[in-house]
């Protein structure tokens, strides 16, 4: 206890800049910030700058960065022949709302490159493409439920805001976990659409999803439980959810 404490004072002792930006930020978005699932209490350190595998917080401490935005800058940040694309592209225009040959090209090269990939469809955010992945799958099923491990993280629209942080006190067996709201505000009836599946269980998981196979839709799966500290799926698990 005393440790984490200490870790604590120093962390606020080292970042008082951060916390004077976020005290500025929390007149104008909630919560100072618009991204919930990247905050941190007290608060969290705010960049000033990138470079490669580095961050520099607006108080110049220089930190090595193991995140990744959640592993999605597999190039490290600002690499020199990408910085030169986009500058290249911004010359020529940025929003075009209409299609252009890039898309194309992008997609091609996804297909080519990954076998599970028929088609892409491009979307501005993992929120937007479980939508569509959940509603697209209920249309071919006409099944409306979908299932989902305990502590994964798909977004923020409402099916997937069920169990992702959860007080392991109030959320029922360990086994059977209950659908909690992640958030207030969830629509009416949205928990009885979920179910909870607990993460690398594979016997009892795949009792659970063989007696809602007939109202399930989908079963949707972070291979790798970002949100709860990178937990690693089996290959045992992994292989009974895709049975
Ligand atoms: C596995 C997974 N799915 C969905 C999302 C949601 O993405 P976004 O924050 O872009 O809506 C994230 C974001 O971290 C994620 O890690």
């Amino acid at each position: 206890m005393s440790d984490n404490n200490n870790e604590l004072e120093r962390y606020i002792q080292s970042t008082p800049k951060s916390k004077a930006l976020w005290e500025d930020a929390k007149n104008y978005m909630p919560g100072g910030d618009s991204r919930n699932s990247i905050f941190w209490a007290p608060y969290p350190i705010f960049v000033d700058h990138a470079s490669g595998c580095h961050v520099v917080d607006s108080d110049g401490v220089d930190r090595l960065d193991f995140i990744g935005t959640m592993t999605t800058l597999v190039l490290g940040h600002g690499p020199k022949p990408v910085l030169d694309a986009v500058e290249n592209q911004m010359n020529q225009g940025v929003v075009y709302n209409a299609p252009n040959a890039h898309q194309i090209r992008l997609a091609k090269l996804l297909c080519e490159r990954i076998p599970s990939f028929d088609l892409v469809r491009f979307t501005n955010s993992g929120t937007e493409a479980t939508l569509n992945t959940i509603r697209a799958a209920r249309a071919v099923t006409g099944k409306s439920k979908i299932a989902k491990v305990e502590g994964g993280y798909h977004g923020s629209h409402d099916q997937v805001s069920v169990s992702v942080r959860v007080n392991p006190a109030k959320a029922g067996e360990r086994s059977h976990p209950d659908a909690m709201a992640a958030t207030e505000g969830l629509g009416e009836g949205m928990l009885e659409q979920v179910v909870v599946i607990p993460f690398n269980e594979t016997s009892i998981a795949r009792e659970t999803l063989e007696s809602h196979k007939d109202d399930l839709a989908a079963v949707i799966i972070e291979p790798m439980l970002g949100s709860v500290g990178m937990l690693p799926a089996t290959t045992e698990f992994l292989t009974m959810l895709r049975e």
